[in-house]
């Protein structure tokens, strides 16, 4: 009897053991738009080997480049719905989920560089911003870098005058929508995965977007022109589905979460270097010629673009507004002739 009650257990513990050990590992799906070879792209692949070895193999990462699972839109749908898990979209895209506040990032000038910047997304402003994604049910768990954007089009862009009725393709943000009618320009709103396409066949003339975006997509190859003008950033918050996230198991959700914190630095040590080798590509593939402005030129375009900041405080909220100023050091614009840094 002994015996029989002995090998019972046995059995059941040698079962339990099979059953953890053939356990289907948790998948997350995370999708993005644009292509591997990216500061985004890059981010995302080593997040998931960090992932996949610390989690060791409980959780396999299914990671989706260059909008093959879904377009900028679809993709936030699909994360409400939970058809997809985790998503970094540009920062410029987070409107049509109802937080219109992260379009600070878009304004004209508003960063001087990436040091200004990662005082907003390293420090409480940056905080805050990713808290009010929660009502909406969803976890914003990072920021990741991109860079300071270039302008393109068939003609040269030195003055703002050269944008004058120019169709220009633009993210989802009303900031940028501004950001073009300050320059004189008809701006377009478009899915990432279409602009090449756009650009080819003259559906719009021009765009923006940092060099890694523009030479990984080959835009270079259909625009002529492109101008070194770092009028505005473009960025990434990573983001998941709150009910999902919260219902991981504990130990898994905190590994992942070093997982993101150690992929973060990464994505943030990469991001300029791409940026400046990218550009380095797009000038050496000698099919878009590149322009660098003048002092008095680069003038002429903050002149132009200034006046975005005041005309979009009531859409972002001229406190958020103020609290980066604050925190970057950036004076207060009151008008073109007293332009704080820019
Ligand atoms: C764009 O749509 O231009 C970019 O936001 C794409 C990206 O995710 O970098």
């Amino acid at each position: 009897m002994r015996t029989k009650l002995l090998s019972a257990v046995i059995f059941a513990m040698l079962f339990a053991f099979a059953a953890t050990a053939m356990a289907e590992p948790i998948v997350i799906k995370f999708s993005h738009v644009v292509a591997v070879d990216t500061p985004k792209g890059q981010a995302a692949e080593y997040f998931k080997k960090l992932a996949e070895e610390r989690t060791k193999g409980a959780v396999t990462i299914q990671v989706y480049p260059n909008s093959q699972l879904y377009k900028d839109k679809e993709e936030m749908e699909a994360l409400q719905l939970g058809s997809v898990d985790m998503l970094a979209p540009s920062l410029a895209k987070f409107a049509p989920l109802g937080v219109k506040e992260f379009e600070v990032f878009d304004l004209p000038y508003i960063f001087d560089g990436y040091e200004d910047l990662h005082k907003i997304t390293t420090g409480p402003v940056g905080k805050k911003l990713l808290g009010m994604l929660e009502v909406k049910g969803i976890q914003g768990l990072a920021y990741w870098d991109n860079g300071f954007k270039v302008m393109s089009a068939n003609k040269a862009l030195k003055t703002p005058a050269d944008f004058k009725g120019l169709k220009m393709r633009i993210q989802s943000s009303k900031i940028l929508d501004a950001q073009m009618r300050a320059l004189g320009a008809i701006p377009q709103v478009m899915a990432f995965s279409e602009v090449y396409q756009a650009l080819q066949t003259g559906v719009v003339d021009g765009t923006e977007n940092p060099p890694s975006n523009l030479y990984t997509q080959k835009m270079h190859e259909v625009q002529k022109y492109v101008t070194f003008s770092n009028h505005g950033y473009l960025g990434y918050a990573v983001i998941v589905n709150k009910k999902f996230w919260a219902g991981l198991p504990a130990d898994i959700r905190t590994q992942l979460e070093g997982a993101m914190v150690d992929a973060t630095v990464y994505a943030n040590s990469i991001a300029k270097q791409k940026n400046e080798e990218d550009l380095a590509s797009v000038k050496a593939s000698g099919k878009s010629e590149i322009i660098m402005l003048s002092d008095e030129e680069r003038a002429a375009w903050k002149a132009a673009l200034v006046k975005v900041h005041t005309e979009m405080a009531d859409r972002i909220g001229a406190d958020l507004i103020q609290e980066v100023y604050t925190a970057t050091g950036f004076k207060k614009i009151k008008n073109t002739k007293n332009l704080g840094r820019i």
